[in-house]
């Protein structure tokens, strides 16, 4: 699975750690940034990068990581065929797959502990979607 992996700099380290641990685990990462060295950066310039490779299809789901989360899904949640979900713990990412069908997970760095983060993260890439009911739900949220 091809994973999109973006953040300012408040989500840098978090961007950093949560690419490394997905590399180890097989997955083909493909980093949009915040380079190093950028001190200050604006969460919408990384979050649609990954949320256009998305869309595209160039990669199979998106993680993106700011401060709180929010900034970098209201940016992704602009790109036409992306769900974004902004998740604080492992069960809403679940549910974020499982009824949503999000292909975009968003990340606080200052609100979650790493390990949280990487557990989240986990969750995310592991779950399928229920389709059925949440099908036709998602059907009424496409542009
Ligand atoms: C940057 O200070 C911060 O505003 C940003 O990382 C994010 O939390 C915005 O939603």
């Amino acid at each position: 699975m091809k994973i999109a992996l973006a953040s300012d700099h408040a989500g840098r380290e978090y961007r950093k750690a949560i690419g490394a641990d997905l590399a180890s685990q097989g997955f083909s990462v493909i980093d949009l940034g915040v380079p190093d060295g950028v001190e200050s950066a604006d969460y919408p310039d990384y979050a649609l990068k990954a949320a256009e490779a998305v869309a595209s299809g160039a990669c199979d789901r998106g993680v993106l990581i700011c401060g709180t989360g929010t900034g970098m899904a209201m940016a992704a949640n602009k790109v036409k065929g992306v769900r974004a979900a902004n998740c604080t713990g492992e069960l809403m990412a679940r549910l974020a797959r499982r009824h949503n069908d999000a292909n975009v997970l968003a990340l606080g760095s200052r609100l979650l502990g790493l390990e949280l983060a990487l557990a989240i993260v986990e969750a995310f890439l592991t779950t399928g979607f229920d389709g059925g009911r949440h099908q036709a739900r998602l059907a009424k949220l496409q542009g």
